[in-house]
């Protein structure tokens, strides 16, 4: 296990979960947002080949990065059925950014369950020397912005500079995710702003 959070247990991948995470990675809800950087997977054989990359990845990758599967926590607190993924991986050509990245199963969107996981595993990615992380969105991703700036990301720029598209790009720091995670009350804030 590489995280628990109030109601996901964070592992790694095995090959063993291909014919699940077929099941979430083949939507095309999923998929059609994730293409170019993940290319579509067209089969179980792929998805196997996508994880076999993975976890390869994983054991070569700083502490704090990698691909990780996203799971329900069962009532005994093990790992329970597969709901998504999430990456923390060095972005493409200079490998010095780290973005983080989110696939939820449509069956599971707006739970929460992206925020939850995100703010995990950027907390522990902090604890490990990354000392900023980046999304990148397309624009008409409105799920995924949402869920960026739930975990407390902030919109800096426009990049033309990764896949061929152009992307919104937000970023978070360790002090924003503290922000993020404790949010005042509104009534407090409007009685700060009278003070
Ligand atoms: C992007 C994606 C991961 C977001 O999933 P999501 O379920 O919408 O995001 P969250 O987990 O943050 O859930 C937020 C929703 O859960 C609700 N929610 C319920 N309980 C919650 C809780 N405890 N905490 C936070 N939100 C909660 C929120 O109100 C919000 O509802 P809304 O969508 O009706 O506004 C998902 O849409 C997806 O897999 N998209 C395809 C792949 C993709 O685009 N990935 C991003 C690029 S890598």
């Amino acid at each position: 296990m590489v995280l628990r959070t109030p109601r996901l247990v964070v592992r790694d991948w095995s090959e063993d979960d291909a014919a699940a995470a077929m099941a979430i990675y083949g939507r095309s809800e999923v998929a059609r947002w994730l293409s170019p950087a993940v290319p579509v997977i067209a089969d179980e054989e792929s998805m196997r080949a996508t994880l076999r990359g993975w976890i390869a990845e994983n054991a070569a990758s700083e502490a704090g990065v990698g691909h990780w599967a996203l799971t329900l926590a069962g009532p005994d607190g093990a790992s329970g059925r597969l709901v998504g993924g999430a990456s923390l991986h060095p972005l493409p050509v200079e490998e010095q950014d780290v973005e983080i990245g989110w696939q939820i199963d449509p069956e599971f969107w707006g739970n929460g369950y992206a925020t939850e996981a995100g703010r995990g595993l950027l907390e522990r990615a902090f604890a490990n020397d990354v000392d900023e992380v980046f999304a990148l969105v397309r624009p008409a991703n409105q799920r995924a912005e949402a869920a960026a700036r739930r975990v407390g990301m902030t919109w800096v720029g426009e990049t033309g500079k990764y896949y061929g598209l152009q992307l919104n790009v937000f970023r978070i720091r360790p002090s924003d995710l503290v922000a993020g995670r404790s949010p005042a009350p509104a009534a407090e804030q409007r009685s700060d702003a009278g003070a």
